[in-house]
Parts: C-alpha cells; sequence; structure tokens
C-alpha cells in the first residue's frame, strides 16, 4: 500500500532537498496539495478561499472548465515544438489587438525574462546605457531590476543599491532609482542625465497607485528627453482592464511586458513594443550590431499559450472586469469596516483588482511610506486570516472570478477574527 504522506512529511522532505526548505516563493510552512475553483487545500486536507491565485494567473480559479478543455485539447497534438505553432501566432494576435502599446510581441517564459529584454531592448533602440527604476518597484530577478527593490537601508537617491548578493558594481553604476510618484526628482534626473536608455516602472507599483497624472506625466517627459518608458504589466496586464493598466488610465508605454495571465497558469510571458522598435529582434532589419539575440527552449510553448487564448476569450466576454471590480470592492469595504469596528489604524491600497492594508496612519505613496507601523501586526493579520481558512500572500490580496457568496462569508467571518487579532494585538489609533 502507498503511504499517505503528511503535510509535515512533506516540509520536511522539502528540508532535505529544497535550500530554505522551499522554491523561494512562498511561506514554506504549507504545502499545496490541489485547487478547484476558489479554493485550494494543503496536504492535510486543509480547505482555503484562495486570494493567492498562483500569485495573479488563475483570476478565472483553478481548472476553469473551458481552459482545462483548451489544454487537452492541444497536449495530444504536442506539448512543446522550439518552434512556430499556431496556438502561440493567435496568442501574439489577441495581444496586439488588446494592448495599446503592441504592435509586435515576443514571448519569454517569465515575467523576470520579459523584463531583462525589455530593458536590454531600450538600450539597443536607444543606444545609451542608463535605467531609471523606482525604489520598491519589482520586475523580477534580473540584475537590474534587483536593484533597490527592498532595500533594508535608505540611501540618497538616485543611487541604486542591490538587493541579492552576486551583483557586480556596474550594474549599479548604469541603474538610477527615484521615489515612485515623485515627478519632480524624475524630472530632475532626466534633465542631468542624457544617458538615460528608458524608465521603467509598475503603473500600480506592488499595490501603490500613482497619483494622478503621475503616469502622463512620466510620458511627456520621456518624450521630451528622448527617454523610452516601459510599463511592467505582469501583475497588470488583463487584470487592471482588459487592455492592462495602459487602457485603464490611458497612458501608453513605449514597451511594455506581460506574464501571469496570458500564460493561463503555465510558463509563459511576453514584451511588445511598436514593429520599429520590435525590429531589434530582427537581424535583417536592424543589422548584427543593433540586433537583440533572443531564444528559449519553451518560449511560445502552444500549451501555455493555448490556456493563455482561452483565458483572454472568456476575459472578453461582457461583464467580467464589472464583477471582478466589484468582488474586489466588497472585499475591500468588508476589511475595512471590520477593521475600523476595531478602532485599527489602517489604510487599504491598490485597486479593487489587487490590493492589501497597510496598519499605517500615513497614505502610502511611495516604497518608504508603504510600511507598517510594525511588522508583526501584518503577521497576526495574515496568520490569523490564514487559521480562518482564507490563503493570500502576506503583502497582496487578488481577488478571483471565481469567488462566490459563500467564500466572500467565510472570508467577511475571517476578516472579524483577525481584525479582532489585530486590535488585541494592541494597535489603535495612534
Ligand atoms: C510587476 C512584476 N514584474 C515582474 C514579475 C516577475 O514575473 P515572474 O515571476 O513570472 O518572473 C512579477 C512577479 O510577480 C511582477 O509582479
Amino acid at each position: 500500500m502507498n503511504r499517505i504522506y503528511t503535510q509535515s512529511d512533506w516540509i520536511n522532505r522539502a528540508r532535505e532537498v529544497l535550500p530554505a526548505a522551499g522554491f523561494g516563493n512562498f511561506d514554506a510552512s504549507i504545502v499545496i496539495a490541489r485547487g478547484e475553483g476558489s479554493r485550494v487545500w494543503d496536504e492535510d486536507g486543509n480547505e482555503y478561499v484562495d486570494y493567492l491565485i498562483g500569485s495573479g494567473p488563475m483570476l478565472l480559479g483553478h481548472g476553469y472548465p473551458e481552459v482545462m478543455e483548451a489544454v487537452f485539447e492541444q497536449l495530444p497534438k504536442g506539448m512543446t515544438f522550439f518552434a512556430n505553432n499556431a496556438k502561440g501566432i493567435e496568442l501574439a494576435e489577441a495581444i496586439v489587438d488588446a494592448v495599446p502599446c503592441c504592435e509586435h510581441v515576443r514571448f519569454v517564459t517569465s515575467g523576470g525574462e520579459a523584463d531583462m529584454y525589455a530593458i536590454r531592448l531600450a538600450r539597443a533602440y536607444t543606444g545609451k546605457p542608463k535605467i531609471l527604476k523606482f525604489e520598491g518597484g519589482y520586475h523580477g530577478m534580473s540584475a537590474e531590476a534587483q536593484m533597490s527593490l527592498a532595500p533594508s537601508k535608505q540611501v540618497n537617491f538616485p543611487t541604486a543599491v542591490p538587493d541579492s548578493a552576486g551583483i557586480p558594481q556596474g550594474v549599479a553604476d548604469d541603474m538610477l532609482i527615484a521615489p515612485f510618484n515623485d515627478l519632480e526628482a524624475v524630472a530632475s534626473l532626466l534633465s542631468e542625465h542624457e544617458d538615460i536608455a528608458a524608465i521603467i516602472a509598475e503603473p500600480l507599483q506592488r499595490i501603490i497607485p500613482a497619483r494622478p497624472g503621475f503616469l502622463q506625466g512620466l510620458r511627456d517627459l520621456c518624450d521630451k528627453h528622448g527617454v523610452l518608458l516601459i510599463f511592467d504589466e505582469i501583475v497588470t496586464g488583463f487584470r487592471l482592464a482588459y487592455g492592462g493598466a495602459q487602457e485603464r488610465y490611458g497612458v501608453a508605454p513605449d514597451i511594455c511586458t506581460l506574464g501571469k495571465i496570458i500564460g493561463g497558469g503555465f510558463p509563459l510571458a511576453a514584451l511588445g513594443a511598436s514593429a520599429e522598435i520590435m525590429a531589434h529582434f530582427d537581424k535583417a532589419v536592424v543589422g548584427a550590431e543593433k540586433w537583440l539575440m533572443q531564444l528559449g527552449t519553451l518560449s511560445g510553448n502552444p500549451v501555455a499559450a493555448a490556456a493563455g487564448l482561452k483565458t483572454m476569450e472568456i476575459l472578453r466576454r461582457p461583464g467580467q472586469y464589472e464583477r471582478l471590480r466589484h468582488l474586489g470592492q466588497t472585499l475591500m469595504d468588508m476589511q475595512s469596516s471590520e477593521l475600523t469596528r476595531q478602532g485599527v489604524t489602517h489604510r487599504i491600497c491598490g485597486d479593487p483588482t489587487l490590493f492589501d492594508i497597510y496598519f499605517t496612519d500615513v497614505d502610502p505613496v511611495d516604497y518608504r511610506t508603504a510600511k507598517h507601523r510594525d511588522s508583526k501586526i501584518n503577521e497576526v493579520w495574515n496568520s490569523t486570516l490564514r487559521t480562518h481558512g482564507v490563503f493570500k500572500s502576506p503583502g497582496k490580496l487578488y481577488p478571483s472570478l471565481a469567488l462566490k457568496n459563500d467564500d466572500l462569508e467565510l472570508t467577511r467571518l475571517a476578516f472579524k477574527r483577525a481584525a479582532n487579532a489585530v486590535s488585541e494585538y494592541g494597535i489603535g489609533p495612534t
């Protein structure tokens, strides 16, 4: 008979073979066994409403029947070819139809890889070396992206500090760091440095919204100084709106990166821009000197493309984004009313399609202001939610379209208990 392993057995096995007992992504004290619709189950059979949704991709919920059908249809035809395939071409067409700045797209396997190429593409197109990034902005794991991602000590802007070992100083020398939402700081950096290729930004930085006019201000400054604007839409693409943050906020970047939802839960990401900029991936057009070599074993994988295409088709149906916003707003209001009832000072930050709480009395506008008054409070909040059947990351809550009334009811009770726990922990009004 096969032995049944408990969650703690799996945790012990993970400790034997994985550094820090995990994949590096998430709290290693939980091992997820399966997901279905709005819910996931751990290896001990505990059930949770899932607000992590695979860190974003599973917007429709787990095992959405039509997406599964599309995947099952593709599987017997072949899992990967390395060569062009119809599903990948159709997915490129659907992205170009949807996303304002994309005339051409290239597929890669992860969001971080897409961001790495976006930065390289901007350098190739402009012939300039420097990249302006916002403190706290997340763009994957490349050396550039690791600059001032989550600095524990404050240095003066625009000095870049690596948040990872193993990155040579030369990388930092070509990066300039600015505070998010500070147009004046960006303007003066662009005036002082003529060798900036691009500004890379999350149009909604983690969960911090851009102030009104900030994104348009970046667009105008980039145009004035001949600098490219890169929007990292790995999270916001097909979430904030079908056409992403650029559609929602009405500001188009020069280059954007996409991931998560466009792979329908499989490894696929992309970058896109005008045909002129993307021509740097075509040696025959730009010549060997200006060409970006780009390839990847799984790029344009047909199974991932089939899942992404079907997910996007479902998202195009009437009412999907209205429903997502309504669900998110309901959850935001529920959190707020439970915390307010307990007298807990907080700010709910983000967009109804992704958001979370800061336990603070300061409005978060950038990395330095987006802080809990005491990080332990957030641990109390999140661990109480977990105990009461709500699964989320410590810094984000992603609503999915699979949520039903019973999920919301369970979540309301968990919010109530967590608000109570936070209040007992002892932070009230300042
Ligand atoms: C804004 C943003 N950019 C890039 C990435 C990296 O994507 P991936 O994890 O697919 O490499 C993420 C991942 O969460 C992200 O949130």
